[in-house]
């Protein structure tokens, strides 16, 4: 079963006001690169050759500018549209389409991270049905959705718990199989009016359907002021991507 990759950066992009007054948040720099060039380099490299890319309608002008047609990756973009942030779920039901019955590997667009996604897709090609998420130890786990293991199996996901259960973190990578939209579609708006990735992810997980990995590399988020810098000390200490994409220096 093929994976087809997609990359989620709609939002407003608040929490970083005034850099995202003219501006996509996931055109801001990390390390060596606009932020979002990080998720699609990622999903280039697992092997996903079809990317699908959302953006809300003030700042998809600019997206396209900065990634083009996926030539320079060396893979093919599609784009979408979000036309008001309500929430990760809402964004990923535009994919519809997209997937066409193909497996998913979702990236949240302001996710940056160490580790290679090469086995992870081999995992999720074997596991052949069902969903995925990575896990990452984090020190402020209250910040992020919160996994409660037992064993070998996730039992549930709390959004941004004021007293988490854990201190795994539900890092913004995750792989669906085609009943994501269904999932979606019997969905509702949560309290702060979003429709919550975290909900798809506990439907999976109630249906016995949700495997997870555990990042070994570091991850940061990019949505805020501390997160940002530190994704992008990190993001610099590393050796350059993105190695066959033309510089105009
Ligand atoms: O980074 C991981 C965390 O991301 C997870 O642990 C949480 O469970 C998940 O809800 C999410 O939390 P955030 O509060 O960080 O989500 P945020 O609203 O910042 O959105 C993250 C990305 O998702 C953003 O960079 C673009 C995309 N997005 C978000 C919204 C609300 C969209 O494409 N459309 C949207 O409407």
């Amino acid at each position: 079963m093929k994976i087809k990759g997609v990359v989620l950066a709609g939002g407003t992009g608040s929490r970083l006001f005034p850099l995202t007054k003219v501006t996509n948040k996931h055109l801001l720099p990390v390390g060596y690169a606009p932020m979002i060039w990080h998720p699609v380099w990622k999903l280039k490299e697992a092997g996903a050759e079809e990317i699908l890319i959302v953006t809300g309608t003030e700042h998809m002008g600019d997206v396209v500018g900065s990634l083009g047609s996926g030539k320079d990756f060396g893979c093919h973009f599609t784009y979408k549209v979000q036309d008001e942030a309500g929430g990760i779920a809402q964004a990923l039901a535009l994919g519809e389409n997209f997937a066409g019955g193909d497996h998913l590997c979702v990236i949240l667009g302001d996710n940056i991270f160490q580790d290679s996604l090469v086995e992870e897709f081999r995992i999720f090609q074997q596991q052949g049905q069902g969903a995925r998420i990575l896990l990452k130890p984090v020190a402020d786990p209250h910040r992020f959705g919160v996994a409660e293991v037992v064993g070998d199996r996730v039992v549930g996901i709390e959004e941004k718990p004021k007293e988490p259960k854990s201190n795994l973190s539900v890092t913004g990578i995750y792989f669906y199989d085609q009943q994501v939209f269904d999932i979606i579609r019997r969905q509702k708006p949560s309290g702060r009016g979003e429709m919550e990735i975290t909900d798809v992810n506990n439907a999976y997980i109630e249906k016995n359907q949700m495997s997870f990995g555990t990042f070994n590399g570091w991850w940061s988020d990019a949505g805020t002021y501390p997160s940002l810098a530190k994704a992008n000390e990190l993001a610099l200490a590393e050796a350059m991507p993105f190695p066959n994409i033309p510089r105009k220096i």
